[in-house]
Formats: structure tokens, C-alpha cells, sequence
């Protein structure tokens, strides 16, 4: 790596992010069910079959894994608490151990010597809740914020930070209007209503931990470079489409200007009944935005779908497993646009940058040069974003381990952590060890 801590500014926090569902293994522990565990159960929708029932048995090996961000020099850990491990039902009776999981876990951060960065919602909705339309339903935004007020109840006097939800776009637009997320609705009714409820959640929430007296709550969304596929000017007007529904709608309506007209085009027939009176909840100022950031999407025009009309094209730069094209600036780009724009103000954090690769255990050994250098190559772009001016407090990897990929199931590797399944050995890669000789002191 040609990038160390102290080419950032002195209280610039480095870490590294995962989820419950991803890792904790929810078989454990007396959590209910979620949307994902029915997701993976019906045929198609997830590679294997695979769902979170073991993951990488974090809910026993937790110790052993906050060791390993600890060794790697680590300031910091992004994690979050799962609604159905709290309360299987969703709402209603608690699971005592489930909160005492995450006590121990958020202790376990503080001894040793980082700063707890929860987030509430990474997309395990209880099932219970799901039943009743989940996001879908006006109704989720009281059941989200009485568990986030429960967790804050019991967390909120040790964690460093607060999330309330992790990309709503996932939540909302890949999940019921491209189907590939659970509860897996493709249809634009479902899409735009989900698109609003999930604003409308963060809002409630949002003001009830502030009035609990919460410091420090932001949000995580994704952002990609919405470029288009040539110079015709439908392929512009579909990007200008594709950038309003992914990177606009959200932090505009949080920042108080309303929802994107690119967006509103083809939304606006199918939103919920008077949205508009939402609109100052959904705009609570937040103290902090999480940036999650991976790859740029290329978009065409798409003439024989209906709206939004586009679809993404494969662009012509390197690949990660996901095939995600590597391209570092575009988190410069996407850096200076937000604090330039809608976040000006807002101190922001990257909550997540990251690659899958095609990862082998060798001799105990995993040999990842690729992910030094996107690593290496998206910290540069951090560092150069503030240098122009960018408050940018933090940088956390995507993820500690190998774990749960949602659709993808466990074939896709992101963790600087090998996780053998089987045995659950981890293996730190050779990017943890150039990401801990570049975080020493
Ligand atoms: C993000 C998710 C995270 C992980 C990475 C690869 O969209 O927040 O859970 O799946 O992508």
C-alpha cells in the first residue's frame, strides 16, 4: 500500500463494517425469522439455496473476531444489531438475550480500544412484519422506531454512533422493484411506497432517539456514478433517470429539497396517499452521513420497458467477482458532489468500500493483491477529497470476513477475513496484513 494513517488528518477513524445477518448466524440465540431466511427458501432466488441460519457463527466467535479488527490496528467497528434476534416477533416481546448479545458485543468494541458504530437496520425485517407488507405498509416506520428505541435504551450510552438505516435504496428500490432482494416484489406500486415508508422510518426514528437524548445519528446510504453508455442523448436522460432514483432521492429528501422530478416522472402515480406531509420528518437534520461506495453504473436507454426505461450496460474497466468495474475517482466524485450539494455541512464517513475477489486458501495463506490495491486506490481518492475540502471523518472496509453476500449467497468474498465455512477457521488475507502495516502507529 502507498497509503498510511498518516496521510490523514490525526482523528481520522479506520475500520471495518459487517452485518447481523450476515455473520452472527440467527439460528442462534432465540432470533425469530426474517424476509431473508423465506427469501432463500423459495426456489431462484439465492445461489445454493444459502441463507443465514450459521453464517460465520459470529454470535460465539465474536470474541475472537473484534481480536482480529483490534490486531489490525483497527480505531473503529461498524456493525448492526438484528431486529428479529432483539424481537422475533418484530414488535412486542423482547428477547432478553439478544440485547445481552449485543451489550456484551458493543463492551467487547470498547475494551478493546475502538469506537462502536451501530447501525439499526441491515435488512433482516422480522417475518412477522413482513407478513403484515413490511416496508410496503405505513405502519413500519411506528414498529421500526420502537425498536430502535429499544436498542437505543439498552446501547445508546456506549456506542459512538448511530444508523438508522443501512442503503434504502436496497431496501426499497432492489427489493420491490427489481426483486433481487428480499421479500423479492418487483412492482411499482410496492417500489414507490417502499421508497417513502423507508424515508418516513428514518424520520420518526430519527426524531425519537434525538428526543431520548441520542447524539451523533446519521444515516448509510450507496452512491454509484451514474454514467451514461455513450454521448446519444437518451443515454444521458436514462443515466439522469438512474442518478435521480439511486443517488438523488434519498439525501435531496433528507436535505429538505423534495424528491428528484427525474424520479417523480414515473413515481409520483404510484405514491402513498399524502406523502407530501411527510416530507418534514423525512428532512430531521442528521449529524453525520455514511457513504457506501463500490463501483459506477452505466446506463442506456431501454425503449422496449416501461419506466424508468434503462437498463446498465457492462463498462470497460477491471472487474471485481461481482463484476464491478474498479474505479477509485468515482469516490471523489461522489465525495465532492455530496458536500458540495445536498450534504454540505455534514460530516460524512465512507460505512463501506470494498471488492469481492476470487480468494483461495493456500497453505494458510490467502494471497489478495487486487484488494491491496483497491484498497490502496480508494483511500487516495479519500485523501485527496479532503484535501479539496471534504469532511471526511472515516474510512471502513467492507468487511471483516468472508460472510453472507445476500443473493450471492457464500460464493462471493469481500472480508480481509477468509472464513472456511466448514471448520469457520479465519485466515486473515494479505489485506489485512498491508491494511494493518499501513494503519501502525
Ligand atoms: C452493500 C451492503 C453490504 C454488502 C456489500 C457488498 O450493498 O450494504 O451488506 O452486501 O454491499
Amino acid at each position: 500500500m502507498t497509503i498510511s494513517r498518516s496521510d490523514f488528518p490525526e482523528h481520522f477513524l479506520f475500520g471495518a463494517a459487517t452485518a447481523a445477518y450476515q455473520i452472527e448466524g440467527m439460528a442462534s440465540g432465540g432470533a425469530g425469522p426474517c424476509h431473508w431466511d423465506t427469501f432463500a427458501a423459495t426456489p431462484g432466488n439465492v445461489f445454493g439455496a444459502h441463507d443465514g441460519a450459521v453464517a460465520c457463527d459470529h454470535y460465539h466467535r465474536w470474541e475472537g473476531d473484534l481480536d482480529l479488527l483490534q490486531a489490525a490496528g483497527m480505531d473503529s467497528y461498524r456493525f448492526s444489531t438484528a431486529w428479529p434476534r432483539i424481537l422475533p416477533e418484530g414488535r412486542g416481546a423482547v428477547n432478553a438475550a439478544g440485547l445481552d448479545f449485543y451489550d456484551r458485543l458493543v463492551d467487547g468494541v470498547l475494551e478493546r480500544g475502538m469506537k462502536p458504530f451501530l447501525t439499526l437496520y441491515h435488512w433482516d425485517l422480522p417475518s412477522a412484519l413482513a407478513g403484515l407488507g413490511g416496508w410496503m405498509n405505513r405502519d413500519v416506520a411506528g414498529w421500526f422506531t420502537d425498536y430502535a428505541e429499544l436498542v437505543h435504551a439498552r446501547l445508546g450510552d456506549r456506542v459512538a454512533s448511530t444508523a438508522t438505516l443501512n442503503e434504502p435504496w436496497c431496501v426499497a428500490w432492489l427489493s420491490h422493484f427489481v426483486g433481487a432482494h428480499a421479500p423479492g416484489m418487483r412492482d411499482i406500486r410496492a417500489a414507490a411506497h417502499a421508497m417513502h415508508h423507508v424515508l418516513l422510518a428514518h424520520g420518526t426514528a430519527m426524531q425519537a432517539l434525538r428526543g431520548a437524548g441520542a447524539k451523533e445519528l446519521g444515516i448509510v446510504l450507496n452512491f454509484e456514478t451514474a454514467t451514461p453508455a455513450s454521448d446519444a442523448p437518451e443515454d444521458i436522460a436514462a443515466a439522469a433517470r438512474g442518478d435521480a432514483i439511486y443517488n438523488r432521492w434519498f439525501i435531496e429528501a433528507m436535505a429538505g429539497q423534495g424528491y428528484p422530478a427525474e424520479a417523480m416522472e414515473g413515481l409520483a402515480p404510484h405514491m402513498p396517499m399524502g406523502w407530501e406531509a411527510d416530507m418534514d420528518i423525512i428532512a430531521t437534520p442528521l449529524d453525520w452521513l455514511g457513504v457506501n461506495y463500490y463501483t459506477r453504473a452505466n446506463y442506456a436507454h431501454d425503449a422496449d420497458t416501461p419506466w424508468p426505461s434503462y437498463k446498465q450496460v457492462e463498462g470497460p474497466l477491471p472487474k471485481t467477482d461481482m463484476g464491478w468495474e474498479i474505479r477509485p475517482e468515482g469516490l471523489y466524485e461522489i465525495l465532492t458532489r455530496l458536500s458540495d450539494g445536498p450534504a454540505k455541512g455534514l460530516p460524512i464517513y465512507v460505512t463501506e468500500n470494498g471488492m469481492a475477489g476470487d480468494d483461495h486458501l493456500n497453505a494458510c495463506a490467502v494471497h489478495d493483491p487486487v484488494r491491496i490495491g483497491y484498497i490502496d486506490g480508494h483511500l487516495a481518492a479519500a485523501r485527496r477529497a479532503i484535501s479539496d475540502g471534504v469532511d471526511l471523518r472515516g474510512f471502513f472496509y467492507w468487511s471483516l470476513l468472508d460472510n453472507y453476500e445476500w443473493a450471492f449467497g457464500y460464493d462471493k468474498r469481500f472480508g480481509l477475513v477468509h472464513v472456511d465455512y466448514a471448520t469457520q477457521t479465519r485466515t486473515p488475507k494479505s489485506s489485512y496484513h498491508a491494511l494493518a502495516a499501513a494503519l501502525a502507529r
